[in-house]
């Protein structure tokens, strides 16, 4: 909203390390993330405190965790040279503004976020009624708005928490956004913009603020847009004072909705480790066949001489996110006239997923034997990292004149 078209997008994405990352993590979110860090600012990191909240009883697994996911995103083609790859917990501003967040944060925002409930009964045998449990959508809004970050990448069961963000920053630029003198200010930014279009401004404000005209507030942004010599503080100052809202600290984030995978488990179902039903990133070629190969299939098709529906077979599925036109031309005639057999029919998927990982395992095996360049990477990540989330937490503690701390 804030931001100029030629202004290159700040991307902020997390994941929680539960483990080695299959396909569906691969097409979902990982083959994204690589194309967005060509085109973008990304900030990609390993959710270990977030891993916290639900295995606090068994921390001793995320350490590796850690490590491992990132030799998967390093492996599936995301670039330490294009993004920035750390570890959360290497950034402690992520904690201190979520603690600050936390004091301004409504219990009944957090309380109603729908997964908060949700995991509380799927993860029964956890205890799931603690303080850092409710606060995670809350860290992670810290996570994300300590980047300042312009879209978030997240899956359609994370929206509710990009919108809980955005009601955090919005709170906090209310309260926070008004500096000593606010008002005054805002005048006199607008009188550096010349006579005319600060009487333009003045108007288009009044009109927005009484009659609610969103006419009015579309077309002072876009003069706003259009002053160049204003300064980014004098800018969002008169953002704020058009729009009510104050100066903006914390610029609300928008999420950027990952499309649904197409890839499915070897069930069918959605591919998830709680489903078992998951190819890894790591699997070994024979694994891959063998999982492949005892894949259910139409199950009208008993016998070898059966017809069958590629519409009612897992294997369809695959088919569709690795073949091309003609053979799957040869498995749509072929099944219905039962003239290819299921194995035959899976050979191809089989061939697809193993050239798929062959490249993904090989820079794989070259980080595993290099475990400290790992190290060295998310070192120097969150070196960057960090130097963004203090600049962030000194205009933090600037608005809420918590300057006794700086
Ligand atoms: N909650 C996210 C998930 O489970 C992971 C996450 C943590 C995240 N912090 C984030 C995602 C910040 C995006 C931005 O998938
Ligand atoms: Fe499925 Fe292929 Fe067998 Fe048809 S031939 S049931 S599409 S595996």
């Amino acid at each position: 909203m804030s931001t100029t078209p030629s202004h290159r997008q700040r991307i902020v994405s997390g994941m929680r390390p539960t483990g080695l990352l299959h396909l569906g993590h691969y097409h979902g979110v990982l083959k994204n993330w690589v194309e967005m860090q060509h085109q973008h600012e990304c900030f990609f990191f390993v959710a270990d405190w977030h891993a916290l909240t639900t295995h606090y009883e068994t921390p001793d697994g995320i350490s590796q965790h850690v490590e491992d996911m990132a030799i998967d995103w390093l492996a599936a083609g995301i670039d330490p040279r294009c993004a920035t790859v750390f570890t959360q917990s290497h950034v402690p501003q992520h904690a201190e503004l979520h603690l600050l967040l936390s004091m301004i944060t409504p219990l009944g925002w957090l309380e109603r976020v729908p997964t908060y409930k949700d995991q509380q009964e799927k993860l029964k045998e956890r205890d799931l009624a603690t303080y850092g449990f409710l606060g995670y959508p809350l860290l992670q809004s810290a996570d994300i708005l300590i980047y300042k970050a312009d879209h978030v990448p997240v899956g359609a069961d994370q929206v509710a928490h990009i919108e809980i963000t955005r009601e955090v920053a919005r709170r906090f630029n209310h309260l926070y956004g008004r500096e000593p003198g606010f008002e005054e200010k805002a005048e006199q930014a607008a009188n550096k913009m010349g006579k005319k279009h600060a009487k333009t401004y003045r108007d288009l404000r009044r009109q927005y603020q009484e009659q609610g005209s969103t006419d009015a507030i579309v077309m002072g942004r876009a003069l706003l847009e259009s002053q160049q010599s204003l300064s980014v503080g004098d800018r969002e100052r008169l953002l704020g004072y058009l729009e009510g809202s104050g100066k903006t600290i914390l610029p609300e984030p928008q999420a950027a909705l990952t499309k649904a995978s197409k890839m499915p488990g070897l069930d069918g179902q959605k591919m998830s480790k709680s489903y078992n039903n998951t190819l890894s990133l790591r699997e070994s070629p024979e694994s891959v066949e063998k999982k492949i190969r005892t894949m259910p299939t139409d199950t009208n098709r008993v016998r070898r001489t059966d017809p069958g529906d590629p519409a009612r077979c897992p294997v369809w599925q695959f088919h569709e996110v690795y073949s091309d036109d003609t053979t799957k031309q040869w498995v749509q005639e072929g099944c219905r006239s039962a003239g290819i057999g299921c194995i035959e029919c899976k050979q191809p998927v089989i061939a697809a997923v193993q050239a798929e990982l062959a490249p993904i395992q090989q820079r794989a095996a070259e980080f595993e034997a290099d475990r400290g360049r790992v190290r060295e990477i998310l070192r120097e990540g969150a070196e960057t990292a960090r130097q963004v989330a203090k600049a962030t937490m000194v205009d933090v503690m600037e608005a809420m004149r918590f300057t006794h701390h700086l």
